[in-house]
């Protein structure tokens, strides 16, 4: 079985917005709704496991009744845990996604099932388009863009290898770095990511995905 994680038990602190970012509506329809409806039209994807702050619990479980609702915690890894050992005990494969992403897309959710069987993980990543420069306590450095890539979400995997590092001790702010901090070697696969697919962080990000959907 296949399930897809969707987090979404932050706060939103960057975005400023008085609802947390994932759950604020445009045009009728809630951020979060637009990924769930994306899994919920994969016939690959078995169940849809959403991860909240124990204070929306209640009115994210009456809004998505076809979804399980499970309660986050303090950090995103967490949230993952938490929808991680909320999966039915058929899973084999897992797919963690961010509520903020709201624009994923369907050839993403299936290139990352198509290439699993032969890897650990898959993931989307995208060139960096900014310069880049280290600030250490003495020294400033030039770094070198073409080896540096952007992670995103859906990150997938076979079940018993996130299950592994996520019970470490090791903390990461996604999955596959985590992965990558208890077992260096791991074989992922980075398939190739959208800009569409960006998280929403800052009010621009928020601005940006409200003329997008205004504008579909
Ligand atoms: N997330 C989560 N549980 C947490 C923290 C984050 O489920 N304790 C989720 C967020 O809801 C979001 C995703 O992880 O969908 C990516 O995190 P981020 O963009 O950092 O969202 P927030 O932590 O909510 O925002 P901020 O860091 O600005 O407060
Ligand atoms: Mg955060």
């Amino acid at each position: 079985m296949i399930s897809a994680i969707i987090v979404a038990a932050g706060k939103g602190l960057r975005a400023g917005t008085e609802t947390p970012k994932q759950f604020v509506n445009i045009n009728g329809n809630q951020i979060l709704s637009l990924s769930v409806n994306t899994f919920k039209e994969n016939n690959k994807i078995d169940e849809i496991i959403i991860v909240v702050a124990k204070n929306w619990h209640n009115a994210i479980s009456q809004s998505y009744n076809k979804c399980k609702v499970v309660v986050g915690g303090k950090t995103r890894q967490e949230s993952v845990k938490a929808g991680i050992e909320s999966c039915h005990k058929d899973t084999s494969i897992v797919l963690i996604h961010d509520a903020a992403r709201p624009f994923l897309s369907q050839s993403i959710i299936n290139n990352c099932i198509k290439h699993i069987d032969s890897a650990d993980a898959v993931a989307p990543i995208l060139d960096t388009i900014d310069s880049l420069v280290e600030i250490g306590e003495n020294q400033l450095t030039s770094i070198n863009r073409t080896q540096i890539k952007s992670v995103q979400t859906p990150q997938c995997f076979k079940l018993s290898c996130i299950q592994e590092s996520i019970n470490s001790n090791f903390s990461s702010t996604d999955e596959i770095g985590l992965l990558l901090k208890k077992h260096p070697n791991s074989n992922i696969k980075f398939i190739k990511g959208c800009p569409k697919n960006f998280k929403i962080t800052s009010k621009y990000d928020l601005m940006l995905a409200e003329s997008l959907i205004m504008n579909k």
